[in-house]
């Protein structure tokens, strides 16, 4: 069975061609989200939110799809697709954390974001606290990795030396 999804609206970044992989937080350039304006209502008291997840579809994603992959910055070691954030998926759905920083009208100014330009939005929902943090949380198969504080730095887009 096939199901349709329609944008709810559009994601706005600076990265026409490449976009970091995962957000990066401190980024001061403008991020904001436009929700189409029949949907605005559903903004209400979406503002008393420190932070949202945000749904997108990767919508130039061409690259063929394998059940393995090599996540970057960890020295050629191969997991399963479902235990990546590989944005090569069957349905190449983005999930990310951002701040909300204010709510304008129909916009959504974020803090920093890992999509391309002009990337359709599929859902808004809020980040709430103990509902969304787990305290026993792990690193998986990063935990087996001799440098994950440095690959951390990668992932998070942190400069170091
Ligand atoms: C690794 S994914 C992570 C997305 C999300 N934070 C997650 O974990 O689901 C981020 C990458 O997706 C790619 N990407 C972002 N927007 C895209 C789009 N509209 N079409 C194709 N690829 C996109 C970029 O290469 C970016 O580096």
């Amino acid at each position: 069975m096939n199901y349709e999804l329609s944008p709810i609206g559009t994601i706005h970044t600076p990265y026409r061609k490449y976009a970091p992989y995962q957000p990066v937080e401190t980024e001061k350039e403008d991020f904001f989200v436009e929700v189409k304006e029949e949907y605005a209502e559903g903004l209400k008291a979406l503002e008393k939110f420190r932070y949202i997840y945000l749904l997108f579809y990767m919508d130039r994603q061409k690259k063929p799809v394998s059940m393995t992959v090599e996540p970057p910055w960890a020295d050629g070691l191969e997991v399963g697709l479902f235990a990546s954030r590989s944005p090569v998926r069957p349905n190449p759905i983005g999930l990310s954390i951002v701040q909300l920083l204010r709510i304008e009208g129909n916009r959504l100014y974020t803090s920093g974001l890992d999509a391309l330009d002009g990337t359709p939005l599929l859902d808004i929902k809020p980040y709430i606290r103990e509902l969304d943090s787990k305290d026993n949380a792990n690193y998986g198969w990063l935990d087996d990795l001799e440098d994950r504080e440095h690959l951390m730095l990668h992932i998070r887009g942190i400069p170091h030396e």
